[in-house]
């Protein structure tokens, strides 16, 4: 098969699809991989890297959107891309469809086969590919919060870990799932005193086992948000129900009770944030301050750190990548059920019953378009 790799031009995302390993990989398993030049440059993986691995170096978009039968990439397309879509092109990529109607409707109107990162499961049920990006944010929401606690950021100049003599900050973590617990990992590590609340009480007794009783855990209640977040130094917000928006579990009141120059970092702000005070921020200006309180609520974290992010994403990635080369769409699909809960488009048909529902669509389930 030949698969394309085109350079991302989506604001501020310096990932890529695939490492020269993948290209490597795939290389050897027979297939052609055409890169479009500079993609990965800003992962740290030169064009050169990327030849010496057995890819083909295009010059443009088009020539590799238009010569290959499956594109990888890591966000949605946008606009400018639109001209490339064809019938039966396969597209594996973070699509995120639900909000997005036009693209929705390109797509069908295109009869591209569609494959979404976000909505493939494995056979615990889980999102793989979502995962690794919430291990990177996790772990990054505590390298970040000690960053801005310090005096010259706005914060209240603050040690993470203390010194011998002088008590360490205290985190408090919303949520322990991926990214709460990858944020405890780093704060524990660094010496902080850590707390974490979870509604989850199975999922704290495991935190708290994993842990080895080091780690503090919390039911969760607005008492015990209350209670923590007014003596925190670093809140890191961390709650997720799928599908949904975040509770606002820190309210407009509880920031005013927190300590000046205390730091919150809403990891979950991509899904409207669990702090009441917390709307979206970028890369180019990350943080403000609401009653003397640092917010950071950057929506997509991962994009600081490109090439730890990419190598984690292809990690992930890669293995259906190569399925999906190796099979074809139908056959890849038709073998892993979690595959193809992924399938958004089919040529021409919408096949995920999430983007469906809130576009009010109709939709049909990919066994019945495979088949
Ligand atoms: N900003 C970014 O760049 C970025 C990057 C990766 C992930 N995220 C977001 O971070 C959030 C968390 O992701 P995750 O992978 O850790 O999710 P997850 O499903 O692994 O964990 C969510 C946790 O929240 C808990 N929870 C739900 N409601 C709660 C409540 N009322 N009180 C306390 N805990 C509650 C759940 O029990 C679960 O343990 C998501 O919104 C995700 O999209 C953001």
């Amino acid at each position: 098969m030949i698969i394309g790799v085109p350079r991302e031009i989506k604001d501020n995302e310096a990932r890529v699809g695939v490492t020269p390993a993948g290209v490597k990989a795939l290389a050897e398993a027979g297939h052609t991989v055409l890169v479009e030049t500079q993609a990965g440059e800003q992962s740290g993986f030169p064009d050169e890297s990327y030849q010496n691995a057995g890819a083909e170096i295009v010059g443009d978009a088009g020539h590799v959107w238009g010569n290959s039968a499956l594109v990888v990439k890591v966000k949605e397309p946008i606009e400018p891309e639109y001209v490339y879509f064809r019938e039966g092109l396969i597209l594996f990529t973070y699509l995120h469809l639900a909000p997005m109607r036009a693209l929705t409707d390109k797509l069908l109107e295109s009869k591209m086969i569609c494959i979404a990162y976000e909505t493939v499961r494995d056979s615990r049920g889980t999102l793989p590919l979502l995962t690794p990006m919430s291990e990177v944010a996790g772990r990054m929401s505590v390298q970040v919060g000690a960053n801005y606690l310090e005096k010259e950021r706005g914060g209240r100049g603050i040690l993470l870990g203390g010194v011998p003599g002088v008590p360490p900050a205290h985190v408090a973590i919303l949520g322990g799932g991926i990214v709460g617990t990858n944020a405890a990992r780093i704060a524990l590590g660094l010496g902080a005193r850590t707390t974490l609340i979870d509604m989850n009480l199975n999922r704290l007794r495991e935190l708290d086992d994993i842990f080895n009783g080091r780690l503090y855990t919390l039911a969760s209640n607005s008492y015990n948000v209350a209670q923590v977040t007014r003596e925190a130094d670093l809140v890191i917000g961390g709650v997720l129900i799928p599908g949904a928006t975040a509770p606002k579990l820190v309210t407009r009141a509880m920031v005013a009770e927190m300590k000046k120059g205390a730091v919150i970092v809403d990891v979950a702000i991509d899904q409207g944030g669990c702090v009441e005070t917390a709307r979206p921020t970028s890369h180019s200006n990350p943080s403000y301050k609401v009653d003397g309180v640092v917010h950071y609520c950057v929506t997509n974290m991962p994009g600081a750190v490109p090439n730890t992010s990419t190598l984690a994403l292809t990690n992930s990635t890669f293995p259906y990548l190569l399925r999906l080369a190796n099979l074809g769409a139908r056959d890849a699909l038709r073998q892993d059920a979690g595959l193809a809960e992924g399938l958004n488009t089919w040529l021409g048909t919408l096949t995920h019953g999430g983007v469906a529902e809130s576009q009010q669509r109709a939709w049909t389930a990919p066994a019945n378009v495979i088949k």
